[in-house]
């Protein structure tokens, strides 16, 4: 069920927030104001080690320092928290590899962090989200 309510806020932070909408091609205050609450509710889920959702993003030469070996034997130490994993051969040398996967935000966090700081790996992110469970 839908609520309204007023809120007070400065003249130079509502501008703030204005611009914020414009560059994030929001069409209206609610629907942003609702993102960045849902936004932050994924941030505690991670800050608080609950079970999250995550997708790995690594982009790496398969020729260089056995990379593509290490990779493949992280995740299967991960096989129980991997959900899904999708290889892109981008071109002759570059690989493309995007790793769904779910579990405690620390473990999560560890297996992203020690994928990305593999030598080889030139590019590597880890975008957090939520199983939306407590997403609403
Ligand atoms: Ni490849």
């Amino acid at each position: 069920m839908l609520k309204r309510f007023t809120i007070s806020i400065e003249e130079d932070l509502l501008d703030d927030f204005d611009t914020f909408m414009q560059q994030h091609h929001y069409k209206n205050r609610s629907e942003a104001i609702r993102d960045l609450i849902r936004a932050r509710s994924v941030q505690n889920e991670w800050a608080a080690d609950k079970d999250v959702m995550g997708v790995i993003t690594l982009v790496y030469d398969h020729h260089r320092h056995q990379v593509q070996d290490k990779i493949t034997e992280l995740q299967h130490d991960y096989h129980h928290e991997i959900v899904s994993t999708t290889h892109v051969h981008m071109d002759h040398n570059n690989c493309l590899e995007v790793i769904i996967i779910r579990g405690k935000a620390a473990e999560v966090q560890k297996l992203a962090d020690n994928l990305i700081a593999l030598r080889g790996v030139r590019s590597g992110k880890l975008a957090m989200s939520s199983t939306g469970e407590h997403l609403h």
